[in-house]
C-alpha cells in the first residue's frame, strides 16, 4: 500500500544537504533558484523523505529524491516520486526527466524508462545536473507526467 504523506514547501534548501549528501545525492546547487523543495512527513508528523523539480517548461528534471533510510522499502520513494509527477502535471509539464549515476534504479520500477539525451529537451540538458554534477556516464530516464 502506498502510504499517505503530507508535502510541505522547504524554504532554506541548505538544511537538506545533510540527508542529500548521506544518500549520494548532489548538494551543490540546491539553493540555486528555479529549483522546488519538499519534505515529506507521515500523517502523524515524522519525516520520511523529501523531494524536488527544476520546472523546464514542458519538462521537469526530478531530482534529490531520497527516503530516511529506516523508512526504505515501504513505498515512501514511490509515493514522493508520484507527488512530484502531479505537481509537473499541474505546472503543464509533460515530460519528467531523471539522471541517475547507476544503471539499476527504483525509476524503473516506477515506469520510467532509459532515454539517451537526444531524446531530452535542451533545457534538461542544459541544467547543472546534466552539465557538471552528474558524469557524463550518468544515465538518463523519462516518463510522462500523465501516466
Ligand atoms: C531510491 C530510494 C528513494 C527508494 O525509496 P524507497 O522508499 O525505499 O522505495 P519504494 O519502497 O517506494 O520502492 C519503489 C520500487 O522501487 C524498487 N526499488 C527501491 N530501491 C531500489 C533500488 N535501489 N534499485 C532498484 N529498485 C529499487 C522497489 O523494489 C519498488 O519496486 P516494486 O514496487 O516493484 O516492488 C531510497 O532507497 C533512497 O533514498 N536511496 C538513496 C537516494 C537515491 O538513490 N535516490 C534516487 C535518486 S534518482
Amino acid at each position: 500500500m502506498t502510504p499517505a504523506l503530507v508535502a510541505t514547501a522547504v524554504d532554506d534548501p541548505a538544511g537538506l544537504v545533510g540527508l542529500l549528501s548521506e544518500a549520494g545525492l548532489p548538494t551543490e546547487d540546491v539553493t540555486e533558484p528555479g529549483r522546488v523543495f519538499l519534505r515529506y512527513a507521515t500523517e502523524g508528523g515524522e519525516f520520511v523523505g523529501i523531494g524536488g523539480f527544476e520546472p523546464l517548461g514542458p519538462a521537469v528534471l526530478l531530482r534529490s529524491i531520497a527516503v530516511v533510510p529506516a523508512h526504505r522499502g515501504h513505498g515512501i520513494g514511490r509515493s514522493i516520486t508520484a507527488d512530484l509527477m502531479g505537481r509537473a502535471r499541474q505546472r503543464g509539464a509533460a515530460d519528467a526527466f531523471a539522471f541517475t549515476t547507476e544503471e539499476r534504479t527504483f525509476l524503473a520500477a516506477l515506469g520510467f524508462r532509459r532515454v539517451e539525451r537526444a531524446e531530452a529537451p535542451d533545457a534538461v540538458l542544459a541544467t547543472r545536473q546534466a552539465t557538471g554534477l552528474c558524469s557524463a556516464s550518468a544515465v538518463l530516464w523519462r516518463k510522462e507526467t500523465g501516466r
